[in-house]
């Protein structure tokens, strides 16, 4: 038996990269999953890959509250309930601060930290009705270093650490466990976009373990948090990075 079998999760950004990971990772454990993105392309293809009912492509802005609120409420309807919220959706943008476009800021805050905000609130009343849940939030390794261009993305995920703990505090009574997820450098669309070549290189020569994070890696992490495995595990983020920011000089 699965370690999330009977469960039910929703998984915001989870057409394609770590996303997907996380949502083929949940089914494989017996839970049924809605993988929530706003590239239809990819949740076709997740369709035509074929995990029938387990997986249920649902077509959601997390930057639309409205829209959010609608696909939660008629996923937990369809499923029977709610255990589980991954808030993953990303926009990724490199730039020096003064050269960025407000808009792409405002886009980036919308999806990265609005939609998580969006996604918590639609999703705490049904994980309350179930008698408790978890919800594990996308941060990275980037909140602690100092990486050249990358000042919006990582404020928005130095924010998801701070709404980690704070709703574990919040919801912790509820027995709603909020974890945050830290990965590395994973080669996914998104990351690839803005890392290049040398880039990679250079991650890879500074982790410990001489290797990148894959996508299946922090999935497996997320099997975890989502799971009885860590049922005394509140408020932390967890590093999936292969000791890259143990390096010293
Ligand atoms: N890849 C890495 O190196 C890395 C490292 C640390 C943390 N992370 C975090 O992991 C998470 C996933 O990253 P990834 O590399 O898989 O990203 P990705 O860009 O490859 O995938 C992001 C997904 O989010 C979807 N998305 C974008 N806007 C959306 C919206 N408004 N509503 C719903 N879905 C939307 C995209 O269509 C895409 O499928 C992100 O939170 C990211 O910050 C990634």
């Amino acid at each position: 038996m699965g370690r999330l079998q009977g469960k039910t999760a929703f998984v915001t950004g989870a057409g394609g990269g770590i996303g997907r990971a996380i949502a083929l990772a949940f089914v494989a454990e017996g839970a049924r999953v809605a993988i929530a993105d706003v590239n239809q392309g990819l949740l076709d293809e997740a369709k035509a890959a074929g995990h029938g009912d387990a997986l249920v492509p649902l077509h959601c802005d997390v930057a639309n509250r409205a829209d959010v609120r609608a696909k939660v409420d008629g996923f937990a309807a369809d499923a029977g309930g709610l255990d589980i919220l991954v808030n993953n959706a990303v926009r990724f943008h490199y730039a020096p601060l003064v050269d960025f476009d407000p808009e792409i800021v405002d886009s980036m805050l919308d999806i990265g930290i609005k939609g998580a905000l969006w996604a918590l609130q639609a999703a705490t009343p049904h994980l309350k009705a179930r008698g408790g849940g978890s919800v594990i939030n996308m941060s990275s390794i980037a909140v602690e270093m100092a990486i050249g261009n990358a000042s919006v993305y990582t404020s928005i995920k130095g924010a998801i650490d701070a709404l980690t703990r704070q709703q574990a505090a919040e919801l912790g009574p509820h027995n709603i466990r909020v974890n945050a997820l830290a990965p590395g450098s994973v080669p996914t669309p998104g990351a690839s976009a803005v890392i290049t070549p040398e880039g990679w290189k250079t991650r890879e020569g500074k982790s410990v373990l001489r290797r990148l994070p894959s996508a299946d890696d922090v999935a497996r992490a997320a099997v975890f948090l989502a799971s009885d495995d860590s049922s005394c595990i509140t408020g932390v983020t967890l590093k999936i990075d292969a000791g890259m920011t143990i390096t010293g000089p």
